[in-house]
């Protein structure tokens, strides 16, 4: 990947744990059932790859993401022995877990380590984690909440999931009444995707596919009630209750910053190229420097292309500059004329409506037919 001249830069490192107890029907994550007897060897090989590949870290990290996967089903001890081999962030770390795999042991590791926890709840509504196939109950959220809470880490996020097939706006709306009365200082919310070769893309793809209105009034439904309870939604399925509970290992990604990924399946954005880890867990554990990975160059349209896609995402917005190569500026006219984007201090912002459409918007804005 070039390490060799670039050394030393790069500021922020995802971490993949990839076991989960079960597969949700769902998810296309890169993940692993059962294995639990190879945990203890996987975060050894996770370090040897991070030795490996040391050079490429700034002196001082930013951010650490601990991503799944389940993090959390690795256990308390062996949680708290890879976080004490992480280089320290100075800005954040952030551990993924599933309530079930919360309990005081786990969230004492978290909280003494002053340690930003993602939480997955999706649903409070037992009929719709049915559909998703999760085995968390809504009362596990609830006790992993009060775990983390008492053992005071500095932030908490919950993940919701809407647009589940079976979903009704009074159940969003339950969902959302419960966010509320947790309070968590992060809400993260997604529209259920049907990702191409899970089991419920075969099940349910046709409804997902049918629903595009139903979502935006979903989405609709979130911002205005995530806001009534004092979120600000700073990027497009992000809410936070203050500035400093926004996610900074995320943003970094959005503001396309180099990175580098460790474990299986995980993704290393260095000086212009990807790389993208082999998801086979023995050939990993074997030999992670060498377990087969694969190598893209990313040009400057690519680049820019990128830029605009994902730092439309957030509500700062993306300077003009940073994607004169890739922007059709009669479509961003056009985007401004009907009040969708805003062009104040040279920054494409989207407003409201522009950010419900994102794809439509960024489709748009990178057409370079100018007839478009
Ligand atoms: C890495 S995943 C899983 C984290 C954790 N294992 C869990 O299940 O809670 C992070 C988040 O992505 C979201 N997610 C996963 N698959 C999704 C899909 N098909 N559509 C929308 N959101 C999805 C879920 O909200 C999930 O909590
Ligand atoms: S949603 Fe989470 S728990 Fe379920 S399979 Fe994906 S990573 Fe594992």
């Amino acid at each position: 990947m070039g390490h060799d001249c670039q050394m030393g830069h790069v500021k922020h490192l995802y971490v993949h744990v990839p076991f989960c107890a079960h597969r949700c029907g769902y998810c296309d994550f890169v993940t692993v059932t059962g294995n639990d007897d190879r945990h203890a060897a996987y975060v050894d090989a996770l370090l040897r790859e991070l030795d490996a590949h040391r050079g490429v870290l700034a002196e001082q990290v930013e951010t650490v993401y601990i991503g799944g996967g389940t993090p959390s089903k690795i256990g308390a001890p062996l949680l708290a022995l890879l976080l004490g081999a992480l280089p320290q962030a100075t800005v954040e770390t952030t551990v993924e877990c599933n309530p079930e795999g919360v309990d005081v042991e786990l969230a004492q590791v978290l909280g003494e380590r002053g340690v930003r926890v993602s939480l997955g709840a999706q649903t409070f509504a037992a009929p719709l984690l049915a559909t998703l196939e999760r085995q968390t109950t809504p009362e596990q959220v609830r006790a992993a909440v009060s775990y983390l809470r008492a053992a005071r880490v500095p932030s908490l996020s919950l993940d919701l999931i809407y647009g589940i097939p079976g979903e009704r706006e009074s159940d969003l709306a339950r969902d959302l009444a419960v966010l509320d009365e947790l309070a968590p200082d992060h809400v993260s919310a997604y529209d259920l995707e049907a990702k191409p070769g899970t089991r419920f893309s075969i099940h349910h793809g046709r409804e997902l596919e049918a629903q595009g209105e139903l979502l935006e009034r979903h989405l609709d439904l979130v911002i205005d009630s995530l806001g009534y309870s004092g979120y600000t939604w700073y990027e497009i399925a992000s809410f936070a209750r203050s500035r400093e509970h926004e996610g900074q290992h995320n943003r970094a990604y959005w503001l396309g910053h180099d990175y580098l990924g460790l474990g299986i399946g995980a993704v290393s954005t260095i000086a212009g190229a990807r790389r993208v880890n082999g998801p086979k867990l023995a050939a990993y554990i074997e030999e992670p420097a060498t377990a087969p990975t694969t190598i893209e160059q990313i040009d400057e349209r690519t680049r820019q292309t990128e830029r605009l896609m994902l730092g439309l995402r957030l509500a700062d917005g993306v300077p003009i500059a940073e994607v004169a190569d890739v922007l059709n500026r009669t479509a961003l006219e056009r985007l401004v004329q009907i009040g969708i984007a805003t062009t104040t201090d040279d920054t494409i912002r989207l407003e409201r409506r522009g950010r419900m459409l994102l794809h439509d918007c960024v489709t748009d804005l990178l057409n370079d037919d100018d007839a478009a």
